[in-house]
């Protein structure tokens, strides 16, 4: 028993506050998955590690240790015992996490971490997990897959509100960057499950978002 609920969608559909919000409602841990890719993307950089070598990346995978914080009050990462929630969400990160991403050793890698998490969650209650391939490889039996989306417009306002010294216009682009790496990538491409129910973002609030997620669990 537990309760898995699979969270996917792209940047900007606003997939982290509602998750977190379900989450809370439900009394279920929270994990996001996106902020493993950014640790490992982090500690590449760090390392100096070739981004623009596959082999370089894959070679390397297995070396940093992650601990993952899934208090939905409190989410968080820490890598080889440094928190790094701060810099992961850097534009440094972010303009080099699908490369990292893209290499099948490093999902491989965190795909078993998340799913060890997931299965350590199901005695307390379960979890809600948020990402780009939860509900088609990480979770593929979840009981409620969800998948967010939203114009992208309204991706970059809410990204946008989230940074500061950046502009709608310049996220727009680095979105529309990142989500042509991240679904025309060979492994676990961002792509909606089958059996996930669509939700489309736009028109709604973050109460709204939640409130409609917490109505597909009931059912
Ligand atoms: O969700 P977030 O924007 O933090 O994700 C950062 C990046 O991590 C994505 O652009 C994608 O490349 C990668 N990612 C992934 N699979 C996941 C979650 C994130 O490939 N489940």
């Amino acid at each position: 028993s537990g309760l898995v609920v699979a969270m996917d969608g792209p940047s900007g559909s606003g997939k982290s506050s509602a998750s977190r919000g379900v989450a809370r409602a439900l009394g279920l841990r929270y994990l996001d998955t996106g902020a493993m890719y950014r640790a490992v993307t982090w500690w590449m950089l760090q390392q100096k590690v070739d981004l623009a070598d596959p082999q370089a990346i894959a070679a390397r995978s297995g070396e940093p240790s992650l601990i993952m914080s899934t208090d939905p009050d409190a989410p968080g990462v820490s890598v080889d015992g440094v928190d790094v929630n701060g810099p992961i969400r850097g534009p440094e990160v972010t303009g080099a996490v699908s490369a990292v991403s893209a290499v099948p050793e490093v999902r491989r890698r965190l795909v078993a971490l998340q799913q060890e998490i997931i299965a350590e969650s199901l005695p307390g209650g379960g979890i809600v997990v948020e990402g780009r391939d939860i509900g088609t490889v990480v979770a593929p039996d979840a009981p409620v897959k969800v998948y967010l989306t939203a114009s992208a417009d309204a991706r970059a306002r809410r990204r946008t509100a989230e940074l500061t010294g950046t502009t709608v216009e310049t996220q727009k682009a680095e979105m529309a960057r990142r989500d042509t790496l991240d679904s025309t990538r060979k492994a676990d491409p961002l792509a909606s499950a089958a059996d996930a129910i669509e939700l489309d973002t736009t028109p709604l609030t973050l109460d709204d978002v939640i409130a409609e997620v917490l109505r597909f669990v009931k059912e």
